[in-house]
């Protein structure tokens, strides 16, 4: 199954990974809505991307969101990739109950997601969330991620179930140079370099690297209930 002509909207679409997705997908010839809070990421990428139609939306806004989905009708694929929380990394016996809680602003923003696209989702569609590895393999600090993420996979195959034949898959990402790392400042690249140092592959991975495997939930219509990792290996044990 292919892109052309489909109609694939992403929930976090302006930078990273849902951006790499976006231009992937345009690239395939998908008509292509990507979406995310800030009017300036929203403005710059529209100037960047013109055939990306980039609007502002906030994932935990659900009237808005809601609107949003109805006002593009029918929809083939929809991604929900926002990360659409601050997260603290720290051990859990060190946050608060309102810091450990705010990580699940993320599977909040996704089952919003869920719920106000699934109706609108097209025969052969997909839904797909992104996780991380760290539900899988967690380090020390990452209790409220690793939650979250866990939360994340259980939800996509328990609605991959109930929402059949619309399929529901989850991307879960190794370590990723995107934008997301801009807090480091001037010692992103080094830090990323020393991270890539304990992956098997030897390196970070590439927000396209993992735009690939979401094209790949998009495209395959016999995959539901799946979690790709695409991860240069950090899970191996
Ligand atoms: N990079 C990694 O190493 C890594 C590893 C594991 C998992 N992941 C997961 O992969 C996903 C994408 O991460 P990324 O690295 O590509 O991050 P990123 O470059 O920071 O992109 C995040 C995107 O989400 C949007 N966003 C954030 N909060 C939002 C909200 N409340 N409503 C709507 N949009 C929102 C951002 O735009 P605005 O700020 O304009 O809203 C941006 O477009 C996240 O779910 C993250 O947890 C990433």
């Amino acid at each position: 199954m292919d892109l052309k002509n489909k109609t694939v909207v992403i929930i976090g679409g302006t930078s990273g990974i849902g951006l790499a997705t976006a231009v992937e997908a345009n690239e395939r010839g998908a008509i292509v809505h990507a979406a995310s809070r800030s009017k300036e990421k929203v403005e710059a990428k529209a100037s960047e991307h013109p055939d990306i139609n980039f609007f502002q939306q906030d994932i935990h806004d659900s009237l808005g969101l809601e609107k949003s989905f109805r006002a593009l009708g029918e929809i083939d694929h929809v991604v929900a990739v926002a990360t659409g929380a601050n997260r603290k990394n720290a051990p859990f016996m060190e946050q608060s109950p309102e810091e450990f809680k705010e990580a699940f602003n993320k599977f909040w923003g996704y089952t919003n997601v869920a719920r106000l696209s699934i109706p609108l989702i097209r025969e052969g569609g997909s839904l797909t969330f992104v996780s991380g590895f760290p539900a899988r393999k967690c380090n020390v600090g990452m209790s409220s991620i690793s939650a979250t993420g866990c939360a994340v996979e259980g939800l996509s195959r328990a609605l991959a179930l109930e929402v059949a034949p619309i399929r529901v898959n989850v991307v879960a990402p190794g370590i990723i140079d995107t934008e997301a790392f801009d807090r480091l400042g001037e010692g992103k690249s080094a830090a990323l370099e020393n991270m890539g140092k304990n992956i098997p592959i030897g390196r970070v991975g590439k927000p396209e690297e993992v735009g690939l495997a979401i094209l790949h939930a998009m495209e395959n219509p016999y995959m539901t209930g799946a979690t790709i990792d695409i991860d240069g290996g950090i899970l191996l044990p």
